[in-house]
């Protein structure tokens, strides 16, 4: 079988300890990431060059909370993945193609093994391999012309089924989500739960604005707790904007004034269209542009 192609010649690799480029790190088949999906993944990043402590802590803990999750006992200490993430940055920032900012994936498999689902097939502890590349964070021109959503047909998983609080390795929900809208034109999908309360994007949280009123959907309704969600609504909090955490359907977003989605790499992304409704004048509003200054000043707080 022809070797397969490097999908990304940017980047370093960080498997189990050993400093690779993307070209050189191999993981075993027998890996349960790839039999099962079996892993958790955090996405971190970057500013001015620097993992933040106080975000590396909230990526951690939600990290150990999703091995709760996924009954999965993690055998490196949080303070050894964070240095390894840490060395993957510097090893990433010695390189050629190296970018102020990077993106930084935390993959961590349960282990490799026999076939078969019983903890007994497993012959090593759990492994990880952290991914550093050029982040692509919306850029001022993507900011203004904001974002077209779709809500697919697809639902969100049920909290019963695979919990959207585990940020498992297991994408494929979301992943064909997001083929259904990009089929359709739309850059990307939100996803409704089997009531019709919308949950969330695919990769990000989702927000709207009506008549100064910041609504989000609320934990229960079943999505990831979003460190950058966790963020606005401290952010929003401060600046004395109203929010409502609460169930609602498609058809507030389509009345909205200003929608928005949250997450490590879009940051506070507006959104501009929903189905075939644009939102408010179609342009990022006020409130959308005034949390994303705060956001911005709040990032600048914790580099000094
Ligand atoms: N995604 N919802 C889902 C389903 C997500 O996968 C993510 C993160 C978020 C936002 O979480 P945070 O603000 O903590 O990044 C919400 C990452 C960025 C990803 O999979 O690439």
């Amino acid at each position: 079988m022809a070797q397969a192609p490097t999908p990304s010649p940017q980047s370093v690799i960080n498997l189990q300890g050993q400093l690779l480029s993307g070209a050189d790190a191999k993981v075993s088949v027998y890996d349960r990431s790839y039999l099962y999906g079996d892993s958790l993944y955090e996405v971190i990043r970057t500013y001015a060059g620097k993992l933040i402590d106080s975000q590396m802590d909230a990526h951690m803990d939600r990290l150990w909370q999703s091995a709760q999750l996924c009954r999965l006992q993690i055998h490196q200490s949080r303070r050894e993945l964070a240095q390894e993430c840490q060395r993957a940055l510097e090893h990433f920032q010695r390189q050629p193609f190296a970018t102020e900012d990077a993106y930084c994936r935390l993959v961590l498999s349960r282990g490799v093994g026999k076939i078969g689902f019983g903890l007994g097939n497993l012959l090593t502890p759990t492994q990880f391999a952290i991914i550093v590349q050029p982040i692509e964070s919306p850029t001022p021109q993507q900011f203004e012309k904001g974002m077209s959503l779709q809500i697919v047909s697809r639902f969100r998983n049920h909290p019963n089924a695979l919990d959207p609080a585990m940020k498992s390795g297991n994408y494929l929900n979301n992943l064909l989500a997001f083929l259904e809208s990009s089929e359709n034109g739309f850059d990307d999908a939100l996803l409704c739960d089997a009531d019709g309360f919308v949950t969330e994007g695919t990769t990000f949280n989702v927000f709207y604005v009506r008549r100064g009123i910041l609504c989000t959907p609320p934990l229960p309704v079943g999505i990831l707790d979003g460190i950058t969600r966790r963020t606005l609504l401290r952010l929003a909090r401060e600046l004395g904007i109203e929010i409502r955490e609460s169930y609602f359907d498609r058809n507030r977003l389509y009345a909205a004034d200003e929608v928005f989605a949250t997450g490590t790499v879009k940051e506070i992304m507006p959104v501009t269209r929903v189905d075939h409704q644009k939102i408010g004048t179609g342009v990022p509003g006020v409130i959308t542009r005034k949390l994303r200054s705060a956001f911005d000043a709040d990032i600048q707080r914790l580099l000094r």
